[in-house]
């Protein structure tokens, strides 16, 4: 039996309202037919620009969204069968920081609440000991006793980020999906809580679904890393190699977007993709309109992912060879 979270086949499609004077729902499909698997004690990376399904991904994957088709493993119980009080326990073990922690605190609680909420709610434990439990989840993650009657509007965004993490791991999780965790924070708080969290995992044999739109942060924490485009798949493997030599074309359109102090690039390339997400075409390769590599096959094919070097899937139909696997131009 596979310790930890396999993935099979995924796809979240979302109904949307009509458009005014018209009566059919449309559907859009936020994720296609994702695979994956993440063993105890690692951290697999979930990256690619707004909207390419990321925050679905890790929502779907903590039954928080309803999924269309595919099935979700734990430890190898199909835990996309389950419902109600027995999938109860499976919740407690994988918990979600979102991406925007300060929206998803209620104002009104004080820290001491937040953190000791679900240690209430998960085994009903008393108010001494949930204080005194919330004081130790405060100190793990770098927060002192103090921050235990503060509100989220009195905290930094380093602070809130810490808070999140620290009612994230009041169940004791086994599983964090981690939700651009470090977006909005500055460079050395970004490595702290990178720190933090690649302690923290160390400490406790935690899994991560890290999800981030910026590469060098999933470099920094991620063993594997997946590629998103368009709610599709388009590379998986390790990390390292995935950075050394990209093998898709929008792996490598990542790397060049990294800000690069010698070439002057910035994230811009990345943002001004924002739009893409309703440009993706119907046919063929998803990535095709942006594609410097396409030829006429990737017009009407749909690319399958492939097994390539026996060690990662791309889903290219001319994945980008060994020697020329560099940075984009
Ligand atoms: N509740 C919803 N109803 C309808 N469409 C949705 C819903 N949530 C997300 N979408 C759409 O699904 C797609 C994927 O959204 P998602 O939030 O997962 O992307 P993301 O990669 O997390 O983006 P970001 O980096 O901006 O957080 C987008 O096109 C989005 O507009
Ligand atoms: S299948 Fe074709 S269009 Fe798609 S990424 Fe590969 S080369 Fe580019
Ligand atoms: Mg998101």
């Amino acid at each position: 039996m596979m310790s930890g979270l396999q993935v099979e086949n995924l796809t979240v499609e979302y109904v949307k309202r009509p458009r005014l004077g018209h009566k059919e729902e449309r559907r859009h499909t936020a994720l296609a037919d994702i695979s994956f698997s993440l063993s105890g004690g690692k951290t697999l990376g979930i990256v690619g620009e707004s909207g390419c399904g990321k925050t679905t991904l890790g929502h779907a994957v903590l039954q928080m969204t309803p999924i269309s088709q595919g099935r979700i493993f734990w430890d190898g119980i199909e835990i996309t069968a389950l419902k109600g009080a027995a999938l109860r326990p499976f919740r407690r073990q994988m918990q979600l920081v979102f991406q925007d922690p300060f929206e998803a605190m209620n104002p009104r609680m004080t820290v001491d609440r937040i953190v000791s909420e679900p240690l209430h709610l998960a085994f009903g434990m008393a108010r001494v000991a949930r204080q005194r439990k919330a004081i130790e989840l405060l100190r793990r993650v770098g927060l002192d006793e103090a921050a235990l009657s503060r509100h989220p509007r009195q905290l930094s965004g380093g602070q809130r980020q810490r808070v999140a993490l620290a009612r994230a791991l009041a169940t004791e999780p086994r599983l964090l999906v981690l939700d651009e965790p470090t977006s909005g924070l500055d460079v050395s708080l970004q490595a702290r809580i990178l720190n933090l969290l690649r302690d923290l995992q160390a400490e406790k044999g935690l899994s991560y679904l890290f999800i981030s739109h910026d590469l060098s942060a999933i470099s920094y924490v991620a063993h594997c890393t997946l590629v998103l485009f368009g709610g599709h798949m388009m590379e998986q493997g390790p990390t390292t190699a995935l950075i050394e030599s990209p093998a898709h074309p929008y792996t490598a359109s990542l790397l060049a977007a990294l800000p690069n102090p010698t070439s002057g690039r910035d994230m811009k390339t990345l943002s001004s993709a924002i739009s893409r997400a309703s440009h993706i075409p119907s046919m063929g390769c998803v990535y095709c309109p942006w594609c410097h590599h396409a030829q006429s096959r990737c017009h009407l094919d749909s690319p399958e992912p492939t097994v390539l070097d026996g060690e990662r899937l791309v889903a290219c139909h001319y994945p980008l060879p060994d020697k020329a696997r560099q940075r984009e131009p």
